[in-house]
């Protein structure tokens, strides 16, 4: 049984709890089937909140036993809390014992503690804690942990929970136990527990303040050979937050743990974190370039939690970007620290700002937008989002572009000065930021500043400029709006950091600096100017909004071959396509095979992808046209197989029209020597996959065989997965006739490493579409013996790659594949609710589409809504979607 209908929760209705807990002592017999849990607790009245019963949050637990000061006590459970009346009143702590059973194997949610591959599992964050235990299950409870555990220790030889060993040893019956202490006080959702047969790498470093610490990173028996890059990103880290924020590891013993079944990506509880192993394992013959990169970030993002969320945590939920957007902020930094110079730091902010533009502005523009800090939800486990997290650290990275680095710095120092040990708010943290900087921007805006917590939405900034030749001035006028957003009608103006430039008509810069936009409407003058120049606005993707400004080609073209601001130089090339792409579609009566792109844009592309000095990755990014979704975003009424159809048209005019310059891409980047995933070798490897993709696209109309045939060689001899892959890619993206025997024969290489044949599932799903044939091959893929819908990477690989990751063969006019996600959304919900929201936003723009789509897929949202019993995870995504 579910328990369903749950109610809003509103960010206005924040009380303090009536009780704190400061300790707790867990004692766990772990049985798959059966795990017992008794839990004693010293529990004390919160003064500050009129006296109340005791209401304690617990799911899908069989309560055997309740005592108060030892004794037998009265009590009720009230949906889905047990209420206790009589606790004793007064403030003095008084002892609270409670045991439960759980059924770890049959906890298909993987939240809570579960069973995967027969070791154990936890996943608390968000209320996850409750399914383990009955509990104050919210952020702002803070409380000293003692775990100890036993289990079987045949079964079960390794058993982990937060902090420091402080005993271990034999029991009867072949059982054995282990205690655990934490020394810091940490709410609920960072708990954390792990057993079974898992072996370690192990390394032991000395910090710079000297003190000595044991980093471990888990993983099952065969998979030891893949920590290394794990290991070397956890050293890298620890590392990097002492120097750049002077932060350093507060434990003796620090672990991480990789399993094959998990929500998300990974979870910092305190001194354990738990990751999916698609962030740990990596070695050169079965992960890309792509993984390594993200284990670096992932591992970063988590170990950097460990202050920015543990030791500093939320007061309630609706904070939740006060620690993600802060440490996406962090592991954004410090991926860019490591990548080195400028352009390979460039290289990862366009990264990221593509993240942000293909996947948060839509979110902002859907029903199911929200501001970094939201109002209200149903089901926190849905704002775990791109807005929270990557809006949230454009907000914090705008806070740092207002105060300086240095004094980012400072207001981080004084962050922690004022809140260390504490939950706090989001204000908490932009006021310390603030008043470390009295002198800056920030603090002067502060109030207008955080409007960026408060509005949804993705401001637009308007610029027209005009130039008065006699006078030699030049005026740039700002004017900032922004869309409503469900329950937001109106909207004031933001604090929008813009960075700009202006270059002269050859291309050389006369000016840059940075404005501070306030007001709706501002105007900028450049006097002593000698001709009309070349604005180069939203440097560096200086705020997260869009900006219109009606750029000339001949601007474009000047902007991509001199911009000094690499962001803005990539830019350029994206809009120069993305006006292609959106006239090509706007044409009505225009056959995609009929498209032919322009020379002067053709010999511009050509200049980049032949540029002496410009980066292999720079490239990559420049001739990667805007995605499918970027350019739906940009219309009113969206044809996604129209879309998809032009840009592949483009796609191939720029593969045949560049043939002999991609032959000499391919030429000249396709060694690179022993792998290292560096970001330099790695940018060669990514220029080289794109020229032999390009290369075989070009063949197809000529039906020439040379490249599909050098791909599959490629393929059959590469050194790495990089290499391999991307020769795979080339020829199932170009729907060679070589794929079918290259997949056959990558699953039969592959067919023992889950996240290799993840990849090969991927692949499948998300190829792009002729005619209606991915449908048929999703569902093929999913009666596949290796495919299990109750793994969520698995099911990602096939169901997400289809529905989220493949727009042209998702959104076909006979509506099957809509009914194919109400399907999906259906079944997964009655297995794991959070991966089934997941999937239900695939349709969150329905109402952009056009008809039969729109139609067809509002009927098929519909037909979840009705469903009854639906988890409040999907019965919130959905009934947002069709609300208006
Ligand atoms: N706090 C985690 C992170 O960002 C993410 C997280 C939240 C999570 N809820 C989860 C991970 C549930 C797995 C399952 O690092
Ligand atoms: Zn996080």
């Amino acid at each position: 049984m579910r328990e369903g209908h749950g109610n809003v929760i509103y960010r206005s209705d924040y009380q303090e709890p009536a009780f704190w807990i400061d300790s707790v002592d867990l004692c766990f017999d772990l049985d798959p089937q059966k795990t017992r849990v008794l839990n004693r607790m010293k529990v004390r009245r919160n003064p500050n909140v009129p006296p109340q019963a005791l209401r304690l949050d617990g799911e899908e637990l069989n309560l055997a036993r309740v005592m108060v000061n030892g004794q037998g006590i009265s009590f009720k459970i009230d949906g889905n809390a047990l209420v206790l009346e009589n606790v004793p009143s007064g403030t003095e702590a008084f002892d609270l014992e409670i045991f439960t059973t759980c059924s770890p194997a049959k906890n298909t949610s993987l939240s809570g503690i579960y069973t995967s591959n027969d070791s154990f599992f936890t996943q608390c964050e968000a209320e996850g804690f409750r399914r383990i235990t009955y509990f104050l299950d919210r952020p702002d409870v803070m409380a000293s942990y003692t775990v100890l555990i036993r289990a079987d220790k045949r079964k079960y030889p390794v058993l982990l929970s937060n902090g420091n060993l402080v005993e271990q040893g034999e029991l009867d019956d072949g059982r054995h136990f282990a205690r655990w202490v934490d020394p810091f006080r940490k709410p609920s959702y960072l708990f954390a527990l792990v057993a079974g047969q898992l072996v370690a790498r192990e390394q032991r470093i000395t910090s710079r303040a000297g003190n000595d610490h044991l980093l471990q990173v888990y993983v099952r028996p065969g998979d030891l050979d893949k920590t290394e890059h794990a290991m070397n990103s956890l050293m890298a880290s620890v590392a990097w937050d002492e120097a750049r924020f002077g932060l350093s590891l507060d434990l003796e013993r620090f672990m991480i743990v990789a399993t094959s079944d998990f929500n998300m990506g990974a979870m910092e509880n305190k001194g354990l974190n738990i990751f999916n192993t698609k962030y740990v394992l990596a070695s050169q013959a079965t992960a890309t370039d792509t993984d390594f990169n993200n284990i670096e970030s992932v591992v970063g993002h988590e170990y950097f939690h460990n202050w920015t969320g543990n030791r500093i945590t939320c007061r309630d939920w609706f904070q939740l970007s006060l620690k993600e957007g802060l440490t996406v902020f962090r592991d954004q930094e410090f991926s860019m620290d490591l990548a080195g110079e400028a352009s390979a730091r460039a290289v990862k902010r366009i990264e990221d700002v593509r993240v942000l533009r293909t996947a948060q502005f839509p979110e902002d523009a859907g029903p199911m937008a929200h501001p970094v800090r939201p109002d209200q939800y149903l089901e926190i486990n849905n704002f775990y989002t791109v807005t929270i997290y990557e809006k949230g650290a454009e907000v914090v990275r705008m806070m740092q572009t207002l105060v300086g680095r240095d004094g980012f710095r400072k207001g981080m120092d004084l962050y922690f000065q004022r809140h260390d040990g504490s939950a706090v708010t989001c204000d908490d943290f932009a006021q310390a930021i603030a008043d470390a900087n009295p002198d800056s921007k920030l603090a002067q805006l502060l109030p207008q500043f955080k409007r960026w917590y408060s509005q949804a939405g993705t401001p637009r900034v308007k610029a027209t400029a005009s130039f008065d030749a006699d006078a030699g001035i030049y005026s740039l006028t700002l004017t900032q709006s922004c869309p409503a957003t469900p329950g937001q009608a109106e909207k004031e103006p933001f604090v929008i950091p813009v960075g700009l430039g202006l270059l002269s008509a050859d291309g050389s810069e006369l000016t840059q600096g940075m404005h501070v936009m306030t007001q709706a409407s501002e105007t900028l003058t450049f006097p002593g100017l000698q001709g009309a120049p070349v604005p180069s606005i939203l440097r560096g993707f200086s705020a997260p909004v869009v900006l219109e400004f009606d750029y000339t080609d001949r601007q474009l073209l000047t902007l991509l071959a001199h911009d000094t601001d690499p962001f803005n130089r990539w830019e350029a090339g994206q809009r120069l396509a993305l006006n292609r792409a959106l006239a090509f579609i706007a044409q009505d009566g225009l056959n995609p095979s009929d498209i032919r792109l322009d020379a002067p844009y053709i010999e511009a592309i050509r200049t980049v992808l032949r540029h002496p000095t410009l980066d292999a990755a720079f490239k990559e990014l420049a001739l990667t046209l805007p995605a499918e979704s970027y350019i739906g975003e940009q219309l009113d009424v969206v044809d996604p197989q129209r879309i998809h159809a032009v840009r592949e048209a483009m796609r191939e005019q720029i593969a045949q029209q560049l043939r002999a310059d991609w032959e000499w891409a391919f030429e000249t980047h396709k060694e690179n020597g022993a792998y290292s995933p560096d970001s330099v070798s790695s940018g060669r490897r990514a220029l080289a996959g794109m020229a032999l993709s390009q290369l075989c696209l070009a063949s197809r109309a000529s039906s020439d065989p040379v490249w599909p045939g050098k791909a599959l060689q490629r393929f059959k001899d590469a050194s790495n997965m990089t290499d391999r892959f991307n020769a795979l890619a080339a020829l199932v993206t170009s729907g060679h006739e070589l794929a079918a025997p290259a997949l056959q024969r990558f699953h039969a290489m592959f067919k023992d490493e889950a996240l290799v044949l993840d990849k090969w599932f991927a692949l499948q799903a998300g190829a792009p579409d002729r005619g209606g044939h991915v449908l048929p091959i999703v569902r093929q893929l999913m009666s596949h013996p290796d495919f299990s819908i109750r793994n969520p990477n698995r099911a990602r690989s096939v169901i997400f790659s289809y529905c989220s990751a493949n727009p042209g063969g998702f959104h076909r006019a006979d509506a099957a594949g809509y009914v194919f996600w109400a399907d999906k959304v259906i079944e997964l919900d009655s297995i794991n609710p959070q991966v089934a929201a997941r999937l239900a936003r695939a349709l969150d723009r329905w109402k952009k589409l056009a008809e039969p789509q729109r139609s067809a897929a509002r009927e098929a949202i519909a037909r979840v809504a009705a469903k009854p019993d639906l988890s409040n995870d999907v019965r919130e995504v959905v009934t947002r979607a069709l609300s208006d």
